[in-house]
């Protein structure tokens, strides 16, 4: 698959792999469904949405069983390739940026890009877990991380500046922010969530269709990988030492987080001092950037300092 579209797979109960990857261009990786993950949804939710198909393809004229079976087929389809359009515009977007900052800035505050589309069993699990309504409607309007891409940047003040970048584009509607660099959740986890609305212009109509942006650095994305592994190792019930163990390793990414931005600083300092010398490898200093729009500068971290 080409860089820009996508496939499908979930949350946390599975996962943060769930924007696992799978290499597909030089820079723009996609899903790895981690199948197994997550309790079967129940084969009740099923019929209840299959009912609602079957309703649905009725109103649509279909009579016969067999243009019944196919307007069905075509409802899921249509669902699906909807968050898949979302979810090209949104990879579009990051591409840009990312071209743009490597063709003309010598650097890019982005490292890799993941994503994937959660898978039909995965939401009908969260259906269940949320107990939202069984239908495309109930799922549409509840479920926000059908559509999920992941970017992972080496420094946290790039994952506030990529989230500023994107948050300011006008055509996205910025739906919530997840701020878990500044408040890590109580295991240790942190990243940056944006949840964004996202217009897609079909023949007929334009959707906005839901998408999750997680954002992140290498070595929170290092973390919440080994985290997710242990979490299904042990099917949820992880030992209270490995907790505490994964909560220090937390602790100790984001220290590792603070000192590469301090390693940064200093060789900017330096280059700063050489006039002959572009950003190089490490880019500019948060102090050296235009603050487009101002989404996440009020109060934002200092590097590697989370609250
Ligand atoms: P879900 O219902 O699981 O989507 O959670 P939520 O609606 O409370 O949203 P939240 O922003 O907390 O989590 C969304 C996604 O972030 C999850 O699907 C995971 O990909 C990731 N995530 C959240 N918490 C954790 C965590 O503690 N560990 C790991 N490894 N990933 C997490
Ligand atoms: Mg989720």
């Amino acid at each position: 698959m080409s860089s820009g579209s996508a496939p499908a797979a979930d949350s946390r109960s599975l996962s943060a792999e769930d924007h696992g990857p799978e290499t597909h261009t030089a820079h723009t990786t996609t899903e790895m469904e981690t199948a197994g993950h997550g309790t079967a949804p129940d084969t009740d939710m099923y019929q209840q949405l299959l009912s609602q198909l079957n309703d649905d393809a009725g109103k649509n004229g279909q009579t016969g069983v067999v243009p019944r079976m196919m307007d069905i087929r075509r409802q899921l389809t249509e669902f699906q390739l909807h968050y898949k359009f979302g979810m090209d515009e949104v990879l579009t977007k990051i591409n840009i940026l990312r071209e743009e900052f490597e063709h003309t800035r010598d650097y890019s505050p982005i490292e890799h890009v993941n994503y994937r589309l959660k898978s039909l069993d995965r939401i009908m699990d969260k259906v269940q877990r949320y107990g939202c309504e069984p239908t495309l409607k109930g799922i549409r309007h509840a479920i926000r991380d059908i559509a999920g891409i992941r970017i992972t940047c080496s420094f946290v003040s790039d994952s506030y500046w990529v989230a500023e970048m994107l948050c300011s584009q006008p055509d996205l509607r910025v739906v919530e922010v997840k701020d878990y660099i500044r408040r890590p959740k109580p295991n240790g986890y942190q990243s940056l969530h944006v949840i964004l609305q996202v217009p897609v212009f079909l023949s007929n109509r334009t959707e906005f269709v839901y998408v999750e942006v997680q954002i992140r650095t290498v070595a929170m994305d290092f973390w919440a990988s080994l985290e997710h592994k242990i979490y299904y190792t042990y099917e949820g019930e992880v030992p209270g030492d490995i907790l505490d163990e994964l909560r220090d390793a937390a602790e100790k990414a984001a220290a590792l987080d603070k000192q590469m931005a301090e390693i940064r600083d200093r060789v900017s300092s330096l280059k700063r001092q050489a006039p002959t010398s572009g950003e190089g490898a490490t880019g500019p200093t948060p102090a050296d950037r235009p603050n487009p729009s101002g989404w996440f500068s009020e109060g934002a971290p200092s590097e590697g300092s989370p609250e």
